[in-house]
């Protein structure tokens, strides 16, 4: 049987970026001592009274469809959030709840990407942007974040970029797989570059409650940029909710109109149950959410040091996200040859950071999700990984001295 053209666009490098996960899922069902640093997966558990929440607002018969958009409640309540991390005040009509960032990205670039459009984003950038690009039928433009920059963008390759077929600039900050936070002035630039352009600005916000010592900068709360601006955000990251797909998009009245439309006959609304427990996560979660932000920190100033230490290995310190990224370029070995050894060797299942883009080529991705004492177990480990490449190179290069 044929398939749509669109079928091919979806399948891209993104799906390709999982493929070292899916190999230690494996070696774990073989019995492997595997720690697992690929996924972006927070290994809190969701805020208690959030849970109870959703099982008291399910046996009270909130089983029901829900608003299309979402409750007013639900939206009020993001709204409120969106302003205390942004500055930016925005009314209910304007947010448009979807099942998680990803679907809200998925729809917003359907909104306003058409076939033969561009869209313009940082490489290396989260694995399934190319993908959504895909299904509008738009293209990919990737500007190179420089890694010998703290991988911070490059504002004169961004302006070379634009086209007249470009239509959005979407960014991510804090940013995955990097750990970069963009500075106010960055975000200012490429601000200043959309409106110079007349173009859509997309913002994937979904890791804004961890940026550790730089304030969010969000471009919608930028003068004169709420009318082309659009923010994707949710509650997975910050509450530790990835399986409840609680997310949004914040936009102009008349974008949030078409929104509704395209949800209308794609998701039909979300549970009322889980909207219920996302309006107490909201309000009442904000002890939790600074908890897992201390926790996230406290496991970054253990990591990246760790690992910048290491032979071969460099790490700056992430600015903010749940991601390290180690810059193994000094090891000798490429990112695929660096994360398959390590699988083999040591059982730790990190991601080649490749598989982001090609800016991620020597780099290598860890999670900051796991406890403590798992993560230094996990680089202990890579410290033996590191020495033990470290003596194959010197034995190597004695055996060349030898022969010469
Ligand atoms: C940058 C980025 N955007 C979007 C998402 C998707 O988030 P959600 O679980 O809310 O769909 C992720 C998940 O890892 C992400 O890292």
């Amino acid at each position: 049987m044929r398939y749509s053209s669109r079928t091919e666009d979806i399948a891209g490098r993104g799906s390709e970026a999982w493929h070292l996960h899916f190999l230690a899922a494996e070696r774990k069902r073989a019995g492997h001592p595997v720690i697992f640093l690929t996924v972006g997966e927070p290994d809190f558990d969701t805020p208690p009274l959030v849970v109870d929440a959703a099982v008291k607002s399910m046996r009270s018969g909130n089983t029901h469809y829900t608003e299309i958009v979402g409750p007013l409640a639900l939206r009020q309540a993001v709204a409120d959030w969106h302003e205390e991390t942004t500055g930016q005040r925005v009314a209910p009509s304007q947010v448009v709840v979807a099942a998680g960032a990803q679907n809200a990205l998925f729809c917003t670039i359907q909104m306003l990407v058409g076939p033969g459009d561009e869209v313009i984003s940082p490489d290396p950038a989260y694995s399934t942007y190319e993908a959504v690009v895909g299904a509008a039928g738009g293209r990919m433009v990737q500007v190179p974040l420089d890694p010998d920059r703290g991988f911070h963008i490059d504002l004169a390759a961004l302006e070379r970029a634009v086209t007249p077929k470009s239509r959005v600039i979407l960014v991510n900050t804090p940013h995955n797989p990097t750990g970069a936070v963009m500075t106010r002035d960055e975000v200012e630039a490429i601000a200043a570059i959309a409106k110079a352009n007349d173009l859509w600005l997309v913002s994937d916000e979904v890791y804004a409650s961890l940026s550790f010592e730089k304030p969010h900068v969000s471009p919608a709360s930028l003068p004169g940029m709420a009318e082309r601006t659009v923010v994707v955000s949710s509650l997975s990251k910050s509450h530790a909710m990835t399986g409840w797909r609680v997310g949004w998009a914040i936009g102009p009245e008349t974008f949030a109109q078409h929104l509704h439309n395209l949800l209308l006959c794609m998701l039909y609304g979300s549970p009322g149950f889980i909207q219920q427990a996302g309006i107490v996560a909201i309000r009442e979660a904000s002890a939790e959410i600074a908890q897992m932000r201390d926790a996230y920190r406290r496991r970054r100033d253990l990591v990246a040091p760790w690992l910048d230490r290491l032979p071969g290995l460099a790490c700056r310190l992430p600015e903010g996200g749940m991601f390290a990224m180690a810059d193994c370029r000094g090891s000798g070995l490429s990112s695929q040859d660096f994360a398959r050894r390590l699988l083999d060797e040591e059982s730790v299942a990190i991601l080649p950071a490749d598989g982001f883009g090609k800016q991620g080529e020597g780099f290598l991705r860890i999670s900051l999700g796991l406890a403590d004492e798992t993560l230094a177990e996990a680089c202990r480990r890579i410290e033996a990984f590191c020495a033990r490449l470290s003596a194959e190179g010197l034995s190597a290069a004695g055996t060349r001295r030898a022969r010469a």
